[in-house]
């Protein structure tokens, strides 16, 4: 009970949502999240087509989080509204759809195809560091494209609309502030971290894309910072993401500002029962501190 929480008019069981692009592909492994306790659960990135991903190695892990360049292989539309149908038939959890694209028409376009879909909210991925836009860098980096890009999918947008932002950006206030104003109705931060890994005996970077995006406990300050700013420029809610291992971690995300917390990389790291784990370790931490609500410790951290 204590642990019930709202997001965008989104009724969840808990504040622990899974994070794009682990695991929220097929039917069946949504069901397992589900199953699993997360309270909602976002889909893998997908473009209109499809597209195939990097050629390996995609993913090294470290003692403080992974470094990771999938490239954002998807089947494309087609295939993920099949898939939202067949999840939706077996499982009330709340599901967020996920898209990234090259263009604003083709996030436009993306959005329509979503139209019918029983789908509770969109996440607009616009801060892939391993995908470029049409200008040759993220739209999340401007807050003219991102602007852009978020008004393009609220004009066809039948459910809430979350825009993704990457954190390596000189002031992410002012790009929170631009989305806000096209239409966001939440925003999630952060996506990964860019970075490089390099190996002595081969003497070049480790990953086939030579650099890739950090996450995982190494890049928890990063978004703690991110969301406390965020929280101080806009009103719309905040999926604090990155680095959430523990119910602490998750706590200390929300009192920085977040109204839900994404978990991704934990899966690696905790299994895919981390989301009932951290639950139980949130709410050990609120008996303690006297809070009778969840909702109670957003924000708390600023004063
Ligand atoms: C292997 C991997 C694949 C990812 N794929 C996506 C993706 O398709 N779309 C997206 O918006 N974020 C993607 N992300 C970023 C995560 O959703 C999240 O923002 C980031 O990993 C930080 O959270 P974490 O520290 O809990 O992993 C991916 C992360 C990882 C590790």
């Amino acid at each position: 009970m204590r642990l019930q929480t709202e997001l965008c008019g989104i009724k969840l069981s808990n504040p622990t949502v899974l994070a794009s692009g682990i695991m929220g592909i097929t039917a069946s492994s949504m069901g397992l999240i589900a199953e699993n306790g997360a309270g909602a659960i976002t889909m893998k990135s997908i473009n209109t087509e499809g597209k195939t991903g990097h050629p390996n190695p995609i993913a090294i892990t470290f003692d403080g989080g992974m470094l990771n360049a999938v490239g954002l292989p998807n089947k494309g539309i087609k295939e993920t509204l099949e898939e939202i149908k067949e999840f939706k038939e077996q499982c009330s959890a709340p599901l967020f759809a996920s898209i990234f694209a090259q263009s604003v028409d083709e996030f436009a376009e993306l959005t329509k195809q979503l139209y019918k879909a029983q789908i509770d909210a969109i996440e607009i991925n616009i801060s892939c560091p391993n995908c470029d836009d049409e200008f040759g860098k993220p739209f999340s980096c401007s807050p003219i494209t991102a602007a852009k890009a978020t008004a393009a999918c609220k004009e066809y947008a039948a459910v809430p609309l979350f825009v993704k932002l990457t954190p390596n950006v000189p002031n992410i206030q002012e790009i929170a502030k631009a989305v806000e104003a096209a239409g966001a109705s939440a925003i999630t931060a952060i996506n990964t971290v860019p970075g490089m890994m390099i190996d002595i005996h081969t003497r070049s970077p480790i990953l086939f894309n030579k650099s890739g995006g950090l996450s995982g406990p190494a890049i928890k300050p990063i978004a703690l910072k991110c969301v406390y700013d965020i929280y101080e420029a806009v009103k719309i809610p905040i999926i604090g993401t990155g680095g959430i291992m523990t119910g602490q971690d998750a706590i200390e995300m929300m009192m920085a500002g977040a109204t839900v917390v994404g978990i991704g990389s934990a899966v690696y790291w905790r299994d895919i029962d981390v989301f009932k784990k951290v639950c139980r370790e949130m709410d050990v931490v609120l008996e303690k501190e006297g809070f009778t609500s969840v909702k109670e410790v957003v924000g708390l951290a600023h004063k």
